[in-house]
């Protein structure tokens, strides 16, 4: 039987295991370790969302690396996109001349990952890469570029390692989704 968690009322059920999850972040690991090799690249977490999937994959990785945080506006606790994308923490490092690699837990409509690009692209990193583990592949704009991608699923809300519904449910260890409320279709008396 699936796996089924309640929040405030709405009942998610499990779409991908820990045990998928985790192979999943090793071999995305292992791409990156060989796409980086001889390199020490700035792995830059998109907060919060993507702190547990961050600190999984950057423990796979072969190579040595540098990590830094940025921290955008998010839903809120809303659960469709404000449409609207803050900067609310800027990086520290120097991006000047490194290999940048951009750490997202999910990209939805794709507007968090092309305001990212436009930020550091200026900043003339030697190279700009994003990796993803969940891709919602039919609500993303056409154009935006993601180099590496865990799973694509479809447009439902979802939560759980690190995803959250009003700040709530991030330390699942699996991913699930919202399960849609069935329609009434009628009255009983
Ligand atoms: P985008 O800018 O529309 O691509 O959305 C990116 C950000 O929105 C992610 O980093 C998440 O913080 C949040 N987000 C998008 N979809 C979901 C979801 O299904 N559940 C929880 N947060 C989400």
């Amino acid at each position: 039987m699936a796996k089924v968690v309640s929040v405030n009322g709405d009942r998610f059920v499990e779409l991908i295991t820990e045990r998928r999850i985790k192979a999943k972040v090793k071999q995305l690991a292992r791409r990156i370790s060989r796409d980086c090799r001889g390199t020490v690249p700035v792995f830059i977490g998109i907060l919060n969302g993507s702190v547990i999937f961050f600190s999984d994959l950057i423990r796979e990785l072969t190579i040595d690396c540098e990590i830094d945080f940025l921290k955008l506006s998010s839903y809120g606790d809303a659960k469709i996109s404000t449409g609207n994308v803050r900067l609310l923490k800027e990086l520290n490092c120097q991006v000047e001349g490194r290999d940048i690699i951009v750490v997202e837990d999910i990209v939805d409509t794709g507007l968090s990952i092309d305001y990212i690009r436009h930020l550091i692209e200026p900043q003339n990193p030697r190279s700009l890469r994003v990796v993803t583990l969940l891709y919602k592949k039919d609500a993303v704009r056409p154009g935006t570029k993601v180099d590496y991608t865990g799973f694509s699923i479809p447009s439902d809300f979802v939560i759980g390692y690190g995803l959250d519904y009003t700040q709530r449910k991030r330390n699942l260890k699996s991913v699930y989704r919202l399960q849609a409320k069935p329609v009434r279709t009628g009255t009983r008396m």
